[in-house]
């Protein structure tokens, strides 16, 4: 998740207005930041590695001259943060740049077509390619606009770009497709951003871009049109209400509430992980004898749902593992057979980097999972891969343990091919659930909020709630579970539902709230029997069950309506929902700030 911006100015420098920009949108990213503008007829860019304050300093970024220019911060998905990989990207005469938040998913062939007619790329991104293919457009004979939408139609996946030329100096040409952009409309100037509050003190009339759509913008017109067939659109501003503040958290009241609505965009985000990377993993864990998941708190219980999945449809005993308990208990069994797949969303949490360090001094593989490419684990590690998740500014894990866990599993699939272990309509079915995810999450988050709101509001005095799930859920409990305590500070439970019975049971009196996670699925027969159990001691049982359930419905005093038929592996994704805004709205009832609850912080740098 980068931020764009971009500046068409009938008089006066874009400098000082892409600095400011820059600066509302690093929350988007922030491992490296740019500018390019079109000076005296070339492209001029000046960017590189690190905060925006600190390459300001380096480099004067907010003194670029020119009425015309484009800016970029970066929150690294392809190659580390870096001089070379920091955008804008030009092509190799320097004449076009281009800015992109997204990722673009055929990059590599692209890649490797260019390079075979002779373009040099400077850098590890997905984005360069696009510089490069414009290039080749424009010696083609078409003009800047037919270039870049004639460089858009090869292109797969998800960006919304911006692009500058400096044969035509008076047009940005910007496109969109699955990656926010948005378009602002000034007085003898004209803006574009990746949010509206990019450019909200200049100007508060805002366009929208559809997927599929792509805009040229100079200081006195917006002409827009569709990609494909470059039909023009005929598209009407509106004003804009919110706050510079609101429209950060994009309309919502705290980080917490905005990120767990993005999880339809992130998860989507996850399931693009090239699959080089996921070969990679797959076949060192092939190779391995023994393969630990090394995780903390919220990345823990990614890895523990993962294990199950390893098991049924790659075959493979995987141990997951709490980072701080790895070497005193499984320290004497590592060495140069053993893989340590490790996912920590900051790649700093010092308590899983010890347990790796542990790992590697041993002689095991590290294969790492992170959100925060460049971080330590990605250093550490043999093999990584980035979840795509973009910066998360609510401390509590939302969008990214369903991130993590959607790559977690694209892995699995991954190796159940190599071993040939999983029954291929399995297998299928659980590809096709991964293009409906994204819906699923939509429709949960349209139809359950107020339900969830309900509940809390009915439950706002109770001092404990318990979490019990079975198999998988078991996972999504102990998930539900850890949001709900860290966020409403209540001692909550969470429970391998059958294990219920050794001790916690007695725990329950009437009207104590129990929460079951119950998917249709292997574990269901017996989840009724937990539920059975719970209400026969007269608890409050709460349900999170499949639309058309009707038995753990009957049973439940309230349930929470989930969508039919998602495959079993995948259900932790969808079920974790409704859980997230349970706690969310369970802090708020209370008067807390989900966004920072007390004693916590994003990224644990201690033991
Ligand atoms: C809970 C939460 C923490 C983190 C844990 C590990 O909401 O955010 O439990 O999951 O501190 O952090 P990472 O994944 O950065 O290693």
């Amino acid at each position: 998740m980068c931020g764009i911006s971009g500046a068409v100015l009938e008089t006066g420098d874009v400098g000082p207005i892409l600095y400011d920009s820059l600066k509302r949108l690093e929350y988007r990213g922030y491992d490296s930041v740019g500018e390019a503008a079109v000076v005296n007829g070339r492209i001029v860019v000046k960017k590189d590695v690190g905060k925006i304050d600190q390459v300001e300093r380096q480099l004067r970024i907010s003194d670029l001259p020119g009425n015309i220019g484009i800016g970029h911060t970066r929150w690294a998905t392809h190659g580390a943060p870096s001089q070379e990989n920091a955008h804008p990207h030009t092509d190799c005469k320097g004449t076009v740049a281009v800015v992109h938040n997204g990722i673009i998913e055929n990059y590599m062939e692209l890649k490797q077509e260019l390079e075979s007619k002779g373009h040099v790329l400077k850098s590890r991104t997905d984005t360069e390619i696009v510089a490069h293919l414009v290039e080749e457009n424009l010696k083609r004979q078409f003009g800047f606009v037919d270039a870049v939408r004639q460089a858009a139609k090869r292109l797969t996946g998800a960006y919304a770009l911006a692009l500058i030329c400096a044969n035509e100096p008076d047009k940005i040409v910007c496109v969109r497709k699955e990656s926010p952009l948005v378009i602002g409309v000034g007085i003898s100037a004209n803006y574009l951003a990746s949010d509206i509050s990019a450019f909200l003190p200049r100007t508060k009339n805002a366009m929208l871009l559809e997927d599929d759509e792509m805009a040229v913008l100079t200081c006195d017109r917006i002409r827009v049109m569709k990609v494909e067939t470059g039909e023009e659109v005929t598209r009407k501003p509106f004003g804009v209400e919110w706050s510079v503040e609101t429209a950060t958290k994009g309309g919502f009241p705290h980080f917490m509430l905005k990120e767990i609505n993005e999880q339809p965009l992130t998860v989507r985000n996850a399931l693009r992980t090239q699959p080089i990377y996921l070969e990679l993993m797959a076949s060192a864990m092939n190779r391995a004898k023994r393969i630990f998941l090394l995780a903390c708190g919220t990345s823990y219980h990614a890895c523990l749902a993962a294990s199950y999945a390893f098991a049924n449809l790659a075959k493979v005993g995987v141990t997951p593992v709490i980072a701080s308990e790895f070497i005193d208990a499984y320290g004497a069994l590592i060495d140069s057979d053993t893989v340590v797949l490790t996912v920590s969303q900051s790649g700093e949490t010092a308590d899983t980097l010890t347990a790796v360090r542990g790992a590697k001094d041993r002689g095991a593989t590290i294969l790492g999972l992170t959100n925060v490419m460049g971080s330590t684990l990605t250093r550490l590690s043999d093999v990584y891969i980035g979840q795509n998740s973009g910066p998360e500014m609510g401390v509590a894990a939302t969008k990214t343990f369903t991130a993590q866990y959607a790559v977690l599993i694209k892995i699995v699939v991954a190796l159940a091919r190599k071993r040939n272990t999983a029954n291929p309509k399995d297998l299928q079915r659980l590809e096709d659930g991964f293009n409906h995810l994204p819906e699923w999450i939509s429709t949960t988050l349209s139809t359950q909020d107020d339900n969830v709101r309900r509940i809390v509001q009915k439950n706002s005095d109770k001092g404990s709630f318990c979490f019990l799930g079975r198999g998988v859920s078991v996972a999504t409990a102990l998930e539900g579970r850890l949001k709900l305590l860290e966020l409403s500070y209540l001692p909550a439970i969470a429970y391998p539902a059958g294990e219920s019975k050794h001790g916690f049971i007695s725990v329950v009196e009437e009207g104590y709230p129990v929460l079951f996670v119950a998917p249709k699925d292997e574990a269901y027969p017996k989840i009724i029997g937990n539920v059975m159990e719970m209400k026969a001691r007269r608890a409050q049982v709460l349900s999170l069950v499949e639309g058309d359930d009707s038995q753990v419905a009957s049973l439940s005093d309230e349930t929470i309506q989930m969508p039919n038929g998602i495959p079993p592996p995948l259900t932790p994704i969808v079920f974790i929902v409704p859980l997230q805004l349970f706690a969310y709205r369970m802090a708020v009832t209370k008067g807390y700030d989900p966004d920072f609850p007390r004693n916590l912080a994003k990224s644990v740098t201690v033991h």
